[in-house]
């Protein structure tokens, strides 16, 4: 089994909407394995997406992911990357499919409710971003 990194973007912790994205990863058989509500630094955002660093939009993402509480959280499966972007919905929401997580609470390309990782690699770095070891309880 595989395990994930996700975020519940501060869009969506502001509407209360953290009860309803998790009911949709555990609908689709992921497992919350560890998980915090957080409030990140601007440095600390710019840091997580540093890859982003060189994008047009990389002021206003970290800005908005500091801008008020996340919940980040371990997610383990079967496949539970690609599962998990799956749940997730395009990153747009004008373009993710109905009944993703996107697709019913995000309000704009930018705050569009979740983050999940891309690969086995970014995955491994971003939990250990988050979490020690033994926070992560299967
Ligand atoms: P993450 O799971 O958050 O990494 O989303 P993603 O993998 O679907 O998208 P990507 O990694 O390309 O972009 C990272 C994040 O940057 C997105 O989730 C958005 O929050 C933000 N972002 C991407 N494109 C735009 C854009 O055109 N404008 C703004 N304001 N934000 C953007
Ligand atoms: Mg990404």
């Amino acid at each position: 089994t595989e395990r994930t990194l996700s975020i519940i973007k501060p869009d969506a912790t502001k509407r209360n909407l953290t009860g309803k994205i998790n009911a949709k990863f555990e609908d689709a058989g992921l497992r919350i394995v560890a998980q915090k509500r957080i409030h990140l630094t601007k440095a600390q955002a710019g840091k997580f997406y540093e890859v982003h660093a060189s994008r047009p939009f990389y002021d206003e993402l970290c800005e908005f992911m500091a801008s008020g509480p996340v919940v980040v959280q371990v997610l383990e499966g079967e496949g539970a990357i690609a599962k998990n972007r799956e749940v997730m919905g395009a990153t747009n929401p004008k373009d993710s499919a109905a009944g993703t997580i996107r697709a019913e609470f995000a309000e704009s390309v930018g705050e569009n409710s979740v983050h999940g990782s891309d690969a086995p690699e970014t995955a491994k770095d971003e939990i250990s971003y988050f979490f020690a070891g033994m926070e992560l309880v299967g």
